[in-house]
């Protein structure tokens, strides 16, 4: 695809749950350009983290990509063997999670698991390894690198932990960095911390970033794009600018509404509007925010919405969207269905 760094297309993935089909992804479809920051955003069991996890084909026992391609430089990632995509991960697509104690060995000091990692992926000696380390440490800000490089996990702060982890994620250079959640462990000032090292280290390695968050706030701030999900689907995407001056989904439009109505708080979540989440055991043929939907018509309760183009960069899956939808003036039907534009 022109220029894109990576361009998933169609992407669906089911969970066995007890012989039950359960869809996490349906026809997920975006791209990234090199060097871009893309937030992901929606509440908790929307299928973010397994979107990552797909993307480099980590999965669980019970989890299994139905349809569509991973296209990195043009070449799909789902048609990799194991063995091409461990090289893959960590060389070309890093991930850093939210939990930094699970990416770091408590047995195996910072020094030796950052060495062994550049050693794994690039045939350079030891020596070489651990020069390399100490550079990718002082570049995430850690000071004292000799004595950090002969250190355990358990004797940092969680800061400085989630500092080690992109080091580490950094360390092969990968064109694409997934970021879940990176920030949610640590307390508001280390945060905005992370995110700012996070958005520098982007910008000085042209490294595309897609950052997963709760917070619009961080994805206002700091993403080109942004991505919202839900049931499993991608209900908006635009630029950042497109998104918060006129959302085109009502699912958005509650998000932002919350944090609105939230705004003197600090560590406002986004889990605020009415009703539950979908069970993902309970999605079918239908738009996953009915129930919650102030707008909803009929046929959101009969099919899932196609997607809606409003603007090259601007897209909503949402029924009132549709021609003969009728007219609630925030979203006025300015917008084609993706068939109709190509
Ligand atoms: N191995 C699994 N087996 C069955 N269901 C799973 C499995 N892993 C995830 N799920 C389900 O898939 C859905 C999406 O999960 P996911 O972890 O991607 O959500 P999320 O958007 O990352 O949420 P959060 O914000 O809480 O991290 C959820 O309903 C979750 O319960
Ligand atoms: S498709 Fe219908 S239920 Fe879904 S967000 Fe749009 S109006 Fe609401
Ligand atoms: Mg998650």
């Amino acid at each position: 695809m022109i220029n894109n760094l990576l361009s998933v297309k169609n992407l669906s993935l089911q969970f066995d749950i007890d012989g039950k089909q359960a869809y996490a992804l349906r026809n997920v479809s975006f791209d990234i350009a090199q060097g871009e920051m893309v937030g992901i955003v929606g509440e908790s069991g929307s299928g973010k983290s397994v979107l990552c996890f797909s993307l480099l084909k980590l999965l669980y026992k019970n989890g299994k990509i139905t349809n569509g391609q991973v296209l990195l430089h043009g070449d799909d990632l789902l048609l990799k063997s194991e063995n091409e995509m461990t090289k893959i991960r960590g060389e070309k697509i890093s991930m850093i999670f939210q939990d930094p104690f699970l990416a770091l060995n408590p047995a195996i000091t910072i020094g030796h698991q950052i060495t062994w990692i550049i050693m794994k992926h690039e045939n350079i000696k030891k020596s070489e390894a651990k020069k390399r380390a100490t550079q990718i440490l002082s570049s995430v800000g850690i000071h004292d690198i000799d004595a950090v490089m002969k250190s355990y996990s358990h004797q940092f702060s969680g800061g400085q932990r989630q500092r080690i982890v992109i080091a580490m994620a950094l360390c092969c250079s990968p064109e694409l960095l997934l970021a879940d959640e990176p920030t949610t462990a640590l307390d508001v000032t280390t945060q905005a911390q992370v995110l700012s090292l996070i958005s520098n280290l982007k910008k000085q390695r042209n490294m595309a970033v897609m950052l997963v968050t709760h917070d619009f706030g961080v994805v206002a701030n700091t993403c080109d794009k942004i991505i919202v999900m839900y049931g499993g689907l991608i209900m908006e995407q635009a630029t950042a600018k497109e998104l918060f001056a006129a959302p085109k989904n009502p699912y958005t439009k509650a998000l932002l509404e919350c944090i609105l109505s939230l705004e003197s708080k600090r560590e406002q979540q986004i889990e605020q509007i009415n009703g539950d989440p979908p069970d993902i055991l309970k999605l079918g043929d239908f738009c996953p925010f009915y129930k919650r939907c102030k707008y909803a018509m009929n046929i959101c309760t009969r099919k899932i919405p196609p997607i809606f183009q409003i603007s090259p960069t601007h897209s909503s899956a949402c029924w009132l969207l549709d021609e003969r939808a009728p007219v609630i003036s925030d979203f006025k039907a300015v917008a084609r269905k993706e068939a109709d534009v190509n």
